[in-house]
């Protein structure tokens, strides 16, 4: 089936040397410092698309999560924030069970997927049919070395679409909806390696939207492009959010504020606070959140 590899997005390799966690100080510190506290949970007002309900992550022997919460709202932006290697990736890609692909990694808790409730890390939940329903774009774009119209055409084919006027028009529709349609209608069959860093990055957006996927995750999907090519990817959220539920992991709190509605703020492993993002950076409730906002640590 190498069709269904597509659904499998390449993964980046693991470089320990881009993470790093601060080993200085200990649970017992931050406690007497007042910085640990119980994790500050606002229910969100809005229906939720999924719900995240103490989830703990390893990798081998390594407890990346612990007893993670969040809400996921539907049709809308949610965030996650918090300084390099506090797990924001990690959570991420337990949504995709891209973890799967890797020997030794453990979940426990559960990412329900509403309304059915699916809880979509247990183990009897068949990662494929996952990657089928909740789509991810990496912070490197990373077209295939095909045609335009074939990156995106690819998903669609895969799920069972094959008319070539149904593939047609939602190959166009995708395009357009990622803001790309009008710079590639004339070049739809040339490939997708000569356009621009900022048109890959959009043309992997329209590539994850064809299909409809119930989710679209984000892992710092701007941060390797250039002040414009991220404007025109940040306005897109703007168009998207509401028909599209979408979780971002961004190391940018400007970029949070500006595109989410809800913002998760993550440290070692753990929840530490989640709001509204018009309340998060305003008045966040948590010492170690207005510490981290502030620019005083991480
Ligand atoms: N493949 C892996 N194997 C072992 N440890 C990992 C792996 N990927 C990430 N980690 C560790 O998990 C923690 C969280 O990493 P990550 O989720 O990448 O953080 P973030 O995305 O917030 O920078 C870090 O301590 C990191 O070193
Ligand atoms: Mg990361």
């Amino acid at each position: 089936m190498s069709e269904l590899a597509f659904s499998t997005p390449a993964i980046e390799p693991y470089d320990p040397s881009l993470s790093r966690t601060s080993a200085s100080s200990t649970d017992e510190d931050e406690r007497e410092q007042g910085l640990m506290g119980p994790p500050v949970l606002i229910r969100p007002k809005r229906a939720l698309r999924a719900n995240v309900r103490n989830l703990s992550f390893w990798y081998g022997g390594f407890q990346a999560l612990h007893a993670v919460n969040l809400p996921v709202v539907n049709n809308g932006v949610t965030a996650l924030i918090g300084a390099s290697g506090c797990g924001k990736s990690t959570l991420l890609r337990c949504f995709n069970r891209m973890h799967d692909l890797y020997p030794g990694t453990r979940y426990d808790g559960d990412i329900l997927l509403l309304p059915e409730e699916k809880n979509i890390v247990s183990e009897k939940i068949d990662p494929i049919m996952v990657r089928l329903r909740i789509g991810m774009v990496f912070q490197k774009p990373n077209p295939f070395p095909k045609s335009i119209y074939e990156n995106v055409a690819s998903g669609l084919r895969v799920r069972g679409i094959t008319q070539r006027a149904a593939l047609d028009e939602r190959v166009e529709s995708s395009l357009r909806q990622a803001a790309l349609w009008d710079e590639v209608k004339d070049r739809l069959h040339q490939s997708a390696l000569g356009l621009s860093g900022g048109q890959q990055q959009r043309l992997c957006i329209a590539r994850t939207l064809a299909p409809n996927p119930e989710i679209i995750l984000f892992d710092e999907p701007t941060s390797a492009l250039d002040p414009i090519a991220t404007a025109k990817i940040e306005d897109l959220f703007h168009e998207l959010r509401s028909d599209y539920t979408i979780v971002i992991v961004t190391h940018n709190m400007q970029q949070a504020a500006r595109i989410s509605d809800y913002t998760a703020f993550m440290h070692l492993g753990r929840m530490v606070e989640f709001q509204a993002t018009d309340d998060f950076f305003v008045r966040p409730s948590h010492r170690r959140t207005e510490q981290y906002i502030t620019g005083r640590f991480g």
